[in-house]
């Protein structure tokens, strides 16, 4: 299948740091042995200092080490780019994609260098890693300055939520069965719950959370995506994606915060944050829970309640569709389990048996496990896009601009002050979090 795809190099600024030796480069690795991408594809590590590909590869990446070569380059100076010129004279590829593996604040000048240096010809992509901003005034400049020198369809932004096994089925789930696509409104469902519940707290990444939150982190990127996934319109071709991001983007545009900001946004910081981050007066939420609406007609007065908090008893992402109750019957709920344990589970009635008339609630669950193909990651899946030249994995422009237009109003309300920061303890449920809001 990929036999006919174009000579690839992948330019890696940052290639020393963490985020590619954690996840690129073994997504790379991974790539190459499993499928025969291998064969049209060579990477190019940028670093400032100079660097031996054997440095920076471990057990498991070293089996890329004959397609990995480093260049020493200080992205910072405009004149440097010529070492990449020439590079690309001498070892000439069909695509390039520049992806970035930097501190989000060095993103836009290596843009702008890239452009000045002729880098942004046809064929030129660049893969971009969040934040896209730090609000919905930051992003628009953000994408006025790269649509200066790479057009919209050269630009791949990631948020590999996306690419994770269930959220790819939601679509292909709901146009697929007629017993669920039926029933996808307002005038069946009772309300949607959303939760990224992440075990881990910081990790080291003080200084970045510090400016970021909760809200920015996870709300604004990977919440608004699944929420968008959910609401919006199902194709009548299931595996016709390429009008995915259109339809995400329509959702999205039809998304709004639950008016008064005081009841239906609730913020909250586990314990020993400040003491983490060295800052006693910090006011960064570790855990949001807010509401939102859609203005669509379907979905018109189903609240959409969406939570995502650190540092809590477990690591729990899933999508939970409440089915409303009639006269007669029971309600009855659709989870769509995101991680850990990828699985689609529906919670039915049923006459319990014996001699007692009563009613019992099942389970009637798949999960991702018993599939006899492997689940690759996320990561994997949105470097074979990219490399692919599809978009229906990425977030376009328009829907960064929606997602900080959505939560716009939540940072104004926290900037004005005396919001309150309830502190909670590490290793509490997200369920009992919830039950204070
Ligand atoms: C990232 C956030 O985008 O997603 C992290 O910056 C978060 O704070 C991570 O931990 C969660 O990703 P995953 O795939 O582990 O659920």
């Amino acid at each position: 299948m990929d036999e006919n795809l174009p000579s690839t190099l992948l330019v890696i600024f940052g290639v020393s740091g963490d985020l590619s030796k954690r996840y690129l480069l073994p997504a790379m690795a991974e790539i190459c042995a499993s499928s025969d991408i291998r064969a049209h594809l060579k990477l190019l590590g940028v670093s400032r200092r100079p660097l031996a590909a054997e440095e920076i590869l471990t057990d498991t990446t070293r089996r890329i080490a004959g397609q990995l070569s480093t260049i020493q380059l200080d992205y910072t100076q405009p004149q440097e780019y010529q070492k990449l010129k020439d590079y690309l004279k001498e070892h000439p590829a069909e695509q390039v994609i520049f992806y970035f593996a930097v501190p989000p604040d060095a993103a836009p000048d290596i843009i702008k260098h890239l452009g000045a240096a002729g880098l942004n010809h046809d064929g030129a992509k660049l893969l971009l890693e969040k934040p896209f901003g730090t609000d919905l005034a930051s992003a628009k400049e953000l994408i006025n300055q790269t649509s200066k020198y790479f057009s919209e369809d050269q630009v791949y932004r990631i948020d590999h939520y996306l690419a994770k096994t269930v959220a790819q089925n939601i679509s292909v789930f709901l146009s697929s069965n007629a017993l669920f696509r039926n029933v996808w409104s307002k005038d069946f469902i009772e309300y949607i719950e959303i939760v990224v519940a992440e075990k881990i707290g910081l990790e080291n990444r003080v200084a970045f959370y510090e400016k970021t939150g909760a809200l920015r982190d996870i709300v604004q990127s990977h919440l608004l995506q699944l929420a968008a996934l959910t609401l919006m319109e199902a194709s009548p071709d299931p595996f016709d994606v390429g009008d995915v991001p259109a339809r995400r983007l329509a959702a999205l545009k039809n998304l709004e915060l639950a008016p008064d900001l005081t009841s239906s946004v609730y913020r909250a910081q586990f314990e020993s944050y400040k003491h983490e981050v060295g800052n006693p007066d910090s006011q960064v939420e570790t855990f949001v829970a807010l509401q939102l609406a859609s203005k669509d007609e379907r979905w018109k007065g189903v609240p959409i309640y969406l939570a995502t908090g650190k540092n809590l008893d477990r690591r729990l992402t899933q999508i939970r569709v409440n089915f409303k109750k009639s006269t007669a019957a029971q309600a009855n709920t659709l989870i769509l389990r995101i991680q850990p344990d990828e699985g689609i589970e529906l919670d039915l009635w049923i006459r319990k048996p014996g001699y007692q008339r009563q009613l019992q609630e099942q389970k009637l669950s798949y999960s991702f496990a018993q599939s006899d193909s492997r689940l690759p990651d996320a990561y994997e899946q949105v470097l074979v896009e990219a490399i692919r030249s599809d978009h229906s994995l990425f977030t376009g422009s328009g829907e960064v601009l929606e997602s900080w237009r959505i939560i716009q109003p939540v940072l104004d309300h926290w900037h004005k002050g005396k919001v309150p920061l309830p502190l909670y303890k590490p290793g509490t449920p997200i369920e009992q979090i919830l039950k204070n809001t």
